[in-house]
């Protein structure tokens, strides 16, 4: 604790050069600003006190799942430096629901709103997938601000069939019955217009409170041709790649939802132009991750300052 007061002169010092205020509500949260750090960065929620001094606004924690699981073997992360962008297959590598549950009720407040991925466990059948995410949501609810619903992963052997309308009905109906916390669903940007339609019909019945999109992409569009070979390992790209992608997938659902759903926009966003982009296509908070990584805080800085002047 001793440790803790000392830094935190830091960490407010720091949180004021990069996170200049552009606070909003959005889904009944009020976040002090609109740029928030992506699932999967921190997934046991390890430097949670460290995000909000690199100026993001909202951190969303995970994916966990119910089971601690080591993910896939290395190497399963590959940079492509020309194209700005990652190919990983992780595989939900954490220590489990009940381990970050632990872990947040030793942290307290937080001084920004904690959202929180859930997914499926590898080991549990695709047919228990509705039980498995239900205890983790039981487990970790009552420390978040939203809940995230992650079927979007191409990393786990047949998650992303959870995104089609009668699996997608069951969970998304049991995990609404478990919680009044605001309930998201992330989706990948592979999904055709159909698709995306299907889930927000579903997610219209079972009152889901947002959408993020999107994840990583199992399409290799956008690559530079200096690239091509690393592009060629199997897993999710991410960066600059997929940011026309992502931003035509959050157009959709604004023109689809008459702007009623709320939207977090993620996915190659890499600078000022991609972020301003991404908002006017409808959404209404924006996450980083791969642009994070190649860019560090000074974008998170950037993106804040420039939200403030058009505030
Ligand atoms: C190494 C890595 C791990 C990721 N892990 C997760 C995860 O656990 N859960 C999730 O919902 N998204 C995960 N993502 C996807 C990101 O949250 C984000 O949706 C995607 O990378 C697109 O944004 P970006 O282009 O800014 O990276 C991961 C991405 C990367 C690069």
């Amino acid at each position: 604790m001793a440790g803790l007061a000392r830094v935190t002169p830091a960490i407010t010092a720091l949180r004021r050069y990069f996170g200049t205020p552009t606070p909003r509500t959005v889904f009944g949260v009020r976040f002090p600003s609109a740029i928030g750090l992506a699932a999967g960065m921190d997934k046991d929620g390890a430097a949670l006190r460290a995000w909000p001094a690199f100026g993001f606004g909202f951190v969303e924690v995970g994916t966990v799942t119910r089971l601690p699981q080591p993910g896939n073997p290395r190497p399963r992360l590959y940079r492509l430096p020309a194209s700005e962008a990652i190919v990983n297959r992780m595989g939900f590598n954490n220590a489990g629901a009940e381990a970050l549950a632990e872990r947040l009720a030793r942290l307290g407040q937080l001084p920004v709103p904690l959202g929180i991925s859930i997914g499926k466990s590898k080991r549990t059948p695709m047919e228990d997938a509705v039980a498995d995410y239900l205890e983790s949501l039981r487990l970790l609810d009552r420390y978040a601000d939203y809940v995230a619903v992650n079927v979007s992963s191409p990393n786990t052997p047949g998650l992303r069939g959870l995104q089609d309308r009668a699996e997608l009905d069951q969970l998304l109906g049991a995990l609404r019955k478990e919680t009044d916390k605001p309930l998201l669903v992330k989706i990948a940007p592979d999904l055709d217009e159909n698709a995306i339609a299907d889930v927000l019909a579903v997610a219209d019945q079972h009152r889901i409170d947002g959408l993020i999109a999107t994840n990583t992409t199992v399409g290799r569009d956008g690559v530079h041709p200096r690239d091509t070979v690393l592009a060629e390992h199997t897993g999710g790209l991410s960066g600059t790649p997929l940011s026309a992608r992502a931003r035509e997938v959050v157009a959709f659902v604004a023109k689809e939802t008459d702007g009623r759903l709320p939207i977090i926009g993620v996915g190659g966003i890499g600078s000022v132009d991609d972020a301003l982009r991404m908002l006017d296509a409808g959404a209404s908070l924006l996450q980083l991750f791969t642009g994070f990584i190649y860019h560090g805080p000074g974008l998170v800085r950037a993106l804040n300052r420039t939200i403030a002047l058009r505030a």
